[in-house]
């Protein structure tokens, strides 16, 4: 039984596997296996719109079935004081696996514990969002024909951006080089960072970038990396303090390298503007997001069957 609970619970080769399924279900492709016999529980108690719909589209392409708790948090037991764990034992028992995100970031580790079906992290509060980072991979990859050496900006909310917090990761997986460019929020006089948090900054080498400074570098830059400010964590800590982030918009879309990838997890707020949704380096709202759903259709069948022969038809061996 395989979970994917966060993004090293694969291997490079494992990984390379499930992307290069995901090109060839692009490109066409004919069903190997119906999962007819097989059904996940998508289970969602934060919102979503990406990553439960390509879920449960995934299934269905595969020929499985769903069942699905869209507003977990307030229609399921959770509400009547029943545990985590015991949500996680109890859905294990209708599905065959589990596709889950909670807003407790340990929810994973007890889901490895106790579950007896492979659960998938569908995003875990401000910890990780592994299949996002996937997805986003392959996304930088299509772009760009490799990924080693490439030069990724992340900016925004980098402290609770968990889609960061998988992707970088991969990335250093892969060989690119990192920098980062956090967002401010000045709180009671005090300018506070929301910056990636230690335990990745010690094991993953990546440059800082300031705010101001991002305007200088941005044409060296293969993939600029956005995410919005997830207010419904800071307001929680910090009330309405002033937030200052970097933002692309027509001011200086033309500093940005030519070929660049502009990417962004979703859902976008002014950290990029909506006029320049057209230009060709914006590849959120059509490329990223329809990946989702190949990469996540990849991932299913990797995790239900964990059986890379079926995937072969000239890839994979
Ligand atoms: N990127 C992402 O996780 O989007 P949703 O919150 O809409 O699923």
């Amino acid at each position: 039984m395989r979970h994917f609970l966060c993004v090293n619970d694969l291997s490079k080769k494992e990984i390379d596997t499930i992307l290069n399924w995901a090109t060839t279900i692009e490109n066409g492709w004919e069903f190997c296996r119906s999962m007819n016999n097989k059904c996940i529980s998508c289970f969602f108690a934060e919102p979503s719109t990406r990553t439960r719909f390509s879920f449960e589209r995934a299934m269905h392409w595969l020929g499985g079935r769903i069942v699905t708790a869209a507003d977990a948090s307030a229609s399921s037991s959770l509400t009547k004081g029943e545990s985590i764990k015991d949500t996680i034992r109890t859905i294990g028992q209708y599905s065959d696996a589990i596709v889950m995100r909670h807003s407790d970031p340990e929810w994973p580790e007890i889901a490895r514990q106790y579950s007896r079906v492979p659960v998938i992290n569908a995003g875990s509060g401000s910890g990780e969002h592994p299949t996002q980072a996937l997805l986003d991979l392959h996304t930088i990859n299509q772009k760009w024909k490799t990924i080693s050496g490439l030069k990724i900006l992340l900016c925004g909310d980098l402290e609770n951006g968990r889609t960061i917090h998988s992707l970088m990761k991969l990335l250093y997986l892969y060989g690119c080089e990192i920098y980062h460019c956090p967002a401010k929020i000045n709180y009671d006089d005090s300018d506070y960072e929301l910056s990636l948090p230690n335990k990745y900054l010690e094991e993953i080498p990546c440059t800082k970038v300031q705010i101001d400074q991002v305007n200088d570098i941005i044409k060296e830059i293969n993939v600029i990396y956005m995410t919005r400010i997830q207010k419904e964590r800071i307001l929680k800590k910090f009330g309405q303090g002033d937030i200052d982030f970097f933002k692309i918009n027509k001011n200086n879309i033309d500093l940005i390298n030519k070929q660049a990838a502009i990417l962004h997890p979703l859902p976008r707020n002014e950290e990029i503007s909506e006029d320049i949704d057209d230009d060709p380096r914006a590849d959120y709202h059509e490329r990223q997001v329809r990946n989702g759903l190949y990469v996540r259709t990849a991932l299913l069948d990797y995790i239900l069957y964990n059986n890379p022969i079926y995937f072969s038809n000239g890839n994979n061996s």
